[in-house]
């Protein structure tokens, strides 16, 4: 499972592993230790009680720092660091880390070597295609990574110029598979099984990773390792699953969080899981009044229990 700042939280990846993610990576955290006494922050640091293998991605530019926090996240129970070049947003490139890293290659190798040094867990890094369109060096960024002793690669297929713009492309993907020894993870527009096995196919990687796809369809794990495997997607899942694994998902978000910001998650993911059907519009509207977190649970057992679930898409 991609990382994804407001959805891959401790929660969520729980419910995406045990549906067949065998990789999901944290929400990104800042690697200023100084801002990690937030509540935000504090949540998304390594937890123990997360099933292996935990992986802890990490923002930053400054190498000492990053190296220093990758250090404490091992601490804290991190088995993998991963770092984040990937990220194009606003906040994290106003302190020119996440892709805006790719324009300096000379950084990038002082980051990379200097977090591989720093701990005795694998570092994994997240890039994009390149800086812009003329500015694709997503290929020298890969055999800087290799060479800084970087164990796996995942790439999205755009450029951070692009940011989501347009269709992902996979070119760039299969030029560095081509290159590199160590795995490469193929990200971007994955949506279905289908598109899993092409871009396999197409790419050379060694796995796929699906970020949006899979926010309100933690199913899609299964299905793409079921289709992988055997050439089948298997059936949808049925009302009593499909309400287990969100008041699973939901109860743990309260646990998590605390009620109050607990209950307000919980809407959230909600409003992704009904967002793939076609008539929840209406439970929605109701679910979102909710104030109690017992209220949200019995509301998700009568509405799914009570009605035939009909999924916009493949779920
Ligand atoms: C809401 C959201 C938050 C994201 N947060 C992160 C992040 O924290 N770290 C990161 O490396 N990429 C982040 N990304 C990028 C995703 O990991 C992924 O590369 C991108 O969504 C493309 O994959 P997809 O088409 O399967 O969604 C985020 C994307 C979204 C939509």
């Amino acid at each position: 499972m991609a990382p994804m700042a407001g959805v891959t939280d401790l929660p969520f990846r729980n419910i995406c592993r045990k549906l067949g993610a065998s990789l999901a990576t944290s929400e990104m955290i800042t690697s200023d230790m100084s801002l990690w006494g937030s509540k935000k922050s504090r949540q998304r640091l390594a937890h123990g009680n997360e099933a292996s293998p935990r992986s802890i991605q990490l923002a930053g530019s400054i190498p000492e720092i990053m190296a220093n926090a990758a250090r404490e996240n091992v601490r804290q129970g991190a088995e993998i660091i991963d770092i984040n070049m990937g990220c194009p947003a606003k906040k994290v490139l106003k302190r020119a880390a996440g892709s805006a890293l790719l324009q300096d290659e000379g950084l990038v190798a002082l980051i990379l070597k200097a977090v591989v040094a720093a701990v005795d867990v694998p570092v994994t890094l997240k890039i994009r295609t390149g800086w812009s369109q003329e500015n694709r060096n997503a290929l020298n960024i890969a055999i800087i990574a290799e060479d800084a002793g970087i164990k796996a690669l995942a790439i999205h297929g755009r450029t951070r110029a692009c940011r989501f713009l347009g269709n992902a492309e996979y070119d760039t993907i299969a030029s560095v598979v081509e290159v590199l020894s160590i795995p490469v993870f193929a990200n971007g527009d994955i949506l279905t099984p289908q598109d899993a096995k092409q871009v396999l196919d197409y790419t050379g990687a060694a796995a796929v990773m699906i970020g949006r796809a899979a926010q309100g369809n933690p199913w899609i794990f299964k299905q793409i390792n079921s289709y992988l495997d055997q050439g089948v997607t298997p059936n949808e899942p049925s009302n009593s699953e499909v309400v287990n694994v969100i008041s699973s998902h939901i109860e743990a978000i309260h646990k998590h969080y605390g009620t109050h910001l607990g209950i307000r998650i919980a809407r959230k993911h909600v409003g992704w899981y009904v967002n793939a059907l076609s008539d929840g519009k209406e439970f929605r509207r109701q679910f979102f009044q909710l104030e109690d977190p017992e209220e949200q649970i019995k509301s998700l057992y009568k509405f799914f229990m009570g009605t035939t679930i009909k999924w916009n898409k493949a779920a």
